[in-house]
């Protein structure tokens, strides 16, 4: 693989475990200041034959064995760090807060509304990393939410392209009155990932975008109970579209950053 093919993270949430359009190169456990990551490295490669290295972090480990409020997201982001990535798309589910956004709808992330709280947020804790004060006022890549945009619109896929993400702690869904209350705030969907892994890719000078796939309504909006087998389904049938969408994002990637190669 060349060192100077540009470098992809994909970090998956809830129902995706690989990337099928990706062919995986090594399997690697890579050390960080945080915990150890294992990932997939992989090449991507688009009907002209150019290739974009992508590297892969199942969120929740390759099992869903890992609980939203112990994911070591400090960990998952120094490890693409390391193998030098510098744009990141992460993928989640969420419940929705409204009822003109149905289950089944992707959602371009814009904004996050945080509600966790027992989470590690920061790389700037007065450790060697020192103190510092992250600005935050839109912490989703504007040039990554555009291509994700063009991909979606060029497959015909519908992406709604503004969200706000309210993040909860979990692992427990939310009662009806948080719901309504989110609602409220002006949040679009809600989920228990984005934060603080979207911080912490900000604090790494990443370029970093979220993708939600909206697999329920929030908890009062429909009559029945949520469950999670509920979330895992709705993703399973969503699979394609959001793979047809990572692909078309892919091609235009290596458009974009002309970073695409032939050779290996
Ligand atoms: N609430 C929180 N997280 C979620 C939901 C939800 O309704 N659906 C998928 N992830």
């Amino acid at each position: 693989m060349r060192d100077r093919m540009m470098k992809l993270g994909i970090i998956g949430g809830t129902g995706v475990y690989d990337m099928p359009v990706v062919d995986t190169v090594e399997e690697q456990s890579v050390d960080t200041a945080y915990g150890a990551v294992r990932l997939r490295k992989g090449i991507f490669r688009n009907p002209s034959g150019e290739q974009l290295c992508v590297v892969f972090v199942p969120r929740h480990g390759a099992a869903h064995s890992v609980p939203p409020h112990r994911i070591n997201y400090r960990a998952n982001i120094k490890a693409l760090c390391t193998l030098g990535v510098t744009d990141v798309v992460g993928t989640t589910a969420v419940g929705s807060l409204r009822e003109d956004i149905a289950p089944g709808q992707l959602v371009l992330l814009d904004q996050f509304i945080d509600f966790t709280r027992t989470r590690n947020y920061t790389f700037f804790d007065g450790g060697p990393e020192g103190v510092r004060h992250t600005d935050m006022t839109y912490p989703y890549d504007e040039s990554l939410r555009q291509l994700l945009q063009s991909a979606a619109s060029e497959q015909n896929i519908d992406l709604r392209p503004r969200g706000i993400y309210v993040c909860t702690e979990g692992p427990r869904f939310e009662t009806a009155a948080e719901i309504r209350m989110f609602a409220q705030l002006g949040a679009d969907v809600v989920g228990m990932t984005n934060v603080p892994e979207v911080i912490l890719a900000n604090e790494a000078r990443l370029n970093y975008a979220a993708v939600s796939l909206v697999t329920n309504y929030g908890a009062g909006i429909s009559d029945s109970p949520l469950t999670h087998d509920e979330v895992t389904a709705a993703m399973d049938a969503n699979m394609r579209k959001l793979t047809a969408l990572l692909t078309g994002f892919f091609d235009k990637k290596i458009v974009s950053d002309d970073g695409g190669g032939t050779g290996e």
